[in-house]
């Protein structure tokens, strides 16, 4: 099967403090052990004050163009997958472009939650396919800035950090084999950030009310990740025409290691090919998949000609998967 894109080169920005789950029982009334067992979690890495998302996304950029041997400034489009933008308005991938002081490949965000790198990644393949040469995805979150710290059943599950990917035509052998996405915006209440857009603009009373942080109905989202995520794989597989201990690798969004097991189940993949980082960085939102994917690489865990599955669940809801032969 002809692959229209091809990951040439991963990185990843992560903020160097570590917080662990002993720090956040001074914070709000919970233990290492229910956050440990309930999610996986141990610790995750959090955003200094000054550092906005279009900082880690940045950074991400230039180590993953620096790998693959691509000047930014050669890029046809640069794509943020966020939730946490710098500002509502210009996209993150135009700050991005001021801190770099680049000009010329378009840029934009893609607002998919969890799923935005790989809403990204499918987005890319169509502008591949109208001549695009080389496109960076990067996904990149400042979770910690959106989450409130006083709300113990959200503010343990979230950390900062970013991913990259950059991208070049398929090669015929490895590439993007299958993918499958989609939505359902109906469940929109279920997961989002109240406050600070045109429904509810930003005033003395949101900001009181913490309307702008991280709303969840946790137990609904849970389910709809599982059924979500697993179903995409499988649709994607089956476009790929790959079978399930054909993967080498799954890489799920990295929100709690009870959904992944449970997606990884009902996918079929063998339960010694999911890959985990969670434990080390919480859920990063959209920067979950390639900062995993960055880490697999660098630990060996991907070689030439390796099936790689990804999939996602987010805010909106969103889904999407992708396989890929490395
Ligand atoms: N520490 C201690 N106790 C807590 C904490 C905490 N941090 N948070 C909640 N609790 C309590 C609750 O108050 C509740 O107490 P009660 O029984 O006295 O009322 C009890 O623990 C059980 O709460 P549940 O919400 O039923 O716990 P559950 O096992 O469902 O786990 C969790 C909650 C971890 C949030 C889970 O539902 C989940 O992971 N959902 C998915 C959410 C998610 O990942 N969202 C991220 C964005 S979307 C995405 O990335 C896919």
């Amino acid at each position: 099967m002809p692959c229209a894109l091809k990951i040439l080169a991963t990185a990843r920005a992560l903020p160097p403090r570590v917080v662990t789950n002993a720090e956040l029982e001074t914070l709000v009334d919970t233990t290492d052990q229910w956050i440990a067992e309930r999610t996986g979690i141990r610790e995750r890495r959090i955003a200094a004050p000054e550092v906005a998302t279009s900082d880690l996304a940045a950074e991400a950029l230039l180590k993953a163009c620096d790998a693959a041997g691509i000047e930014p400034a050669a890029l046809d489009a640069i794509i943020v997958g966020t939730s946490t933008p710098d500002t509502l308005f210009p996209s993150t991938a135009c700050w991005l472009q001021h801190k770099l002081g680049l000009r010329g490949p378009a840029a934009f965000d893609v607002s998919a939650g969890c799923s935005g790198f790989l809403y990204g990644l499918e987005i890319a393949g169509g502008l591949m396919h109208g001549g695009a040469k080389h496109i960076a995805i990067i996904g990149a979150e400042v979770m910690s800035r959106v989450v409130n710290w006083q709300d113990r059943g959200t503010c343990v599950l979230f950390g900062d950090g970013a991913g990259a990917a950059i991208l070049g035509p398929g090669d015929g052998r490895s590439g993007v084999l299958g993918s499958a996405w989609g939505a359902d915006g109906n469940l929109a209440k279920v997961l989002c950030q109240p406050a600070g857009g045109t429904r509810l603009p930003a005033s003395i009373e949101t900001v009181a009310a913490m309307a702008h942080t991280v709303h969840m109905e946790g137990n609904t989202v849970f389910k709809h990740a599982v059924t979500a995520m697993s179903e995409a794989a499988v649709q994607a597989m089956a476009r790929a025409g790959i079978r399930p201990d054909q993967v080498d690798l799954l890489i799920p969004h990295q929100a709690n290691t009870r959904i992944m097991e449970a997606a990884r189940a009902r996918t079929g993949v063998p339960a010694d090919r999911l890959f985990s980082i969670v434990e080390r960085h919480g859920n990063m939102s959209a920067a979950t998949i390639p900062v995993a994917l960055d880490e697999a690489r660098e630990q060996g865990r991907i070689k030439d000609g390796d099936i790689i599955v990804m999939t996602a669940f987010g805010t909106g809801f969103t889904w999407a998967a992708s396989v890929l032969r490395w």
